[in-house]
């Protein structure tokens, strides 16, 4: 038996951020990354705070890749005023950040279940929507994505105002990570028809609209667009999953502080030919594996139908790797970070263990083995 829920509540579109003047609550605590802080973007989201009579604390002790130890700092924080409601503003980190001081304020302190609004400043991660909260470890350069039901926000606000600040090459890095969702949801061992239907229209839209935001951050059509793909993408992995793709992005983040949309996009390339089992030269076959034929859908919505399976899903190979060029992404791991082969080389084992255990990992379509893993690590290189 299989089941589909939402548990989310979702306001978007013009005006979304309205709804905060009605939430029911005098009190939040206000979770955010200190770039909205200090660019002053946190107002959009205080003004109309202010405007329903409710007062705020703030914690912005946010970074990227978020560690334990700012979670440890936000528990201490929340427990400190005990606001019946949390409100996260920032990308994955801040609202990773927030979901995980949740989960152990309220583990910590009998009865005090706050509710959790999330408001994503990022078009990306979709993280407003899903269970899961990628902590990492620096002292082992790992990151564990936390995945638990009660960590899934109650509500989330997408306003394409918060969004129009993103630099483009952030634009283009969560972009590719909204893509990488959609995809691997799409072919992961439980897909089902109503995480797909979710999967297929974010990858529309990005087909649409993900160059338009890169292009001009002010045009807020396509702003919007990519906002809403953002979520739709991380309703289809919320119920589907992801797989080896986030499993071995993760490490990359872990060690090398690549942005993770980045990441994603180096390895979607190679871990497409992987699960496919389509090279550049292969010829084609008379049976194909079953996520052949659902990368196959993704190109034709995509626009990228082609004269038969082989040459379709090279086709979407392609057109990732023109989207990353066109968008100034590097397509390696040496074109991202200032690295040797040797000092790069000398992390793979470990990554590749780390990979393996990633819980994304256990969704990927083919079932990956040690050495596969090390293999993809070089290649991308
Ligand atoms: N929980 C999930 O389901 C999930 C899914 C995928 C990824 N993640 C995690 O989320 C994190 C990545 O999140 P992200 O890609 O949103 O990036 P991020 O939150 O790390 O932010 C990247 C940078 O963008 C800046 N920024 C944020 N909003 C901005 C704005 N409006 N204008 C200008 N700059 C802005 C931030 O200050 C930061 O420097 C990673 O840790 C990743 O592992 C979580
Ligand atoms: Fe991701």
């Amino acid at each position: 038996m299989k089941n589909f829920q939402i548990q989310t509540e979702i306001f978007f579109g013009q005006g979304a951020l309205d709804r905060l003047k009605n939430i029911p609550h005098r009190q939040v605590l206000l979770i955010a990354d200190p770039f909205t802080v200090t660019s002053g973007l946190l107002n959009l989201v205080t003004a109309p705070l202010t405007a329903g009579g409710i007062t705020y604390t703030l914690y912005s002790d946010i970074v990227p890749d978020p560690p334990i130890d700012n979670v440890i700092g936000g528990v201490k924080a929340a427990l400190a005023v005990k606001a019946p409601c949390m409100i996260a503003v920032g990308g994955g980190s801040a609202i990773d950040t927030a979901k995980a001081i949740r989960k152990f304020a309220t583990q910590l302190e009998e009865g005090y279940r706050p509710q959790l609004i999330a408001i994503p400043t990022t078009s990306g991660t979709g993280s407003e929507v899903t269970a899961f909260s990628v902590i990492t470890d620096p002292t082992e350069n790992r990151k564990y994505p936390l995945a638990s039901e009660d960590m899934i926000p109650d509500e989330a606000i997408l306003d394409e105002e918060l969004v129009k600040s993103v630099p483009a090459a952030i634009t283009a890095d969560t972009g590719m990570d909204v893509l990488t969702h959609a995809i691997e949801a799409y072919v992961s061992t439980q897909n089902n028809e109503f995480s797909g239907a979710f999967a297929e229209k974010a990858v529309e839209i990005c087909g649409q609209f993900l160059i338009r935001s890169y292009n001009d951050n002010t045009d807020s059509h396509a702003r919007r667009k990519m906002h809403i793909a953002a979520c739709l993408a991380g309703l289809a992995f919320n119920s589907a999953s992801l797989g080896l793709n986030h499993g071995m992005a993760h490490q990359l983040g872990a060690n090398f502080h690549i942005p993770h949309g980045r990441a994603n996009s180096i390895l979607l390339p190679y871990i497409i030919e992987y699960n496919s089992g389509i090279s550049l030269f292969s010829r084609s076959k008379t049976n194909y594996p079953p996520c052949v034929r659902r990368y196959c859908n993704m190109a034709r919505i995509l626009g990228l139908n082609n004269l038969n399976e082989t040459t379709t899903v090279r086709g979407l190979i392609s057109y990732l790797q023109f989207l990353a060029k066109e968008m100034n992404v590097p397509l390696s791991v040496s074109e991202a970070v200032h690295i040797t082969r040797e000092e790069y080389e000398s992390r793979i084992d470990a990554m590749a263990d780390a990979a393996l255990a990633d819980a994304c990992t256990a969704t990927n379509p083919r079932i990956p083995q040690k050495e596969d893993i090390i293999h993809i690590y070089k290649s991308i290189f």
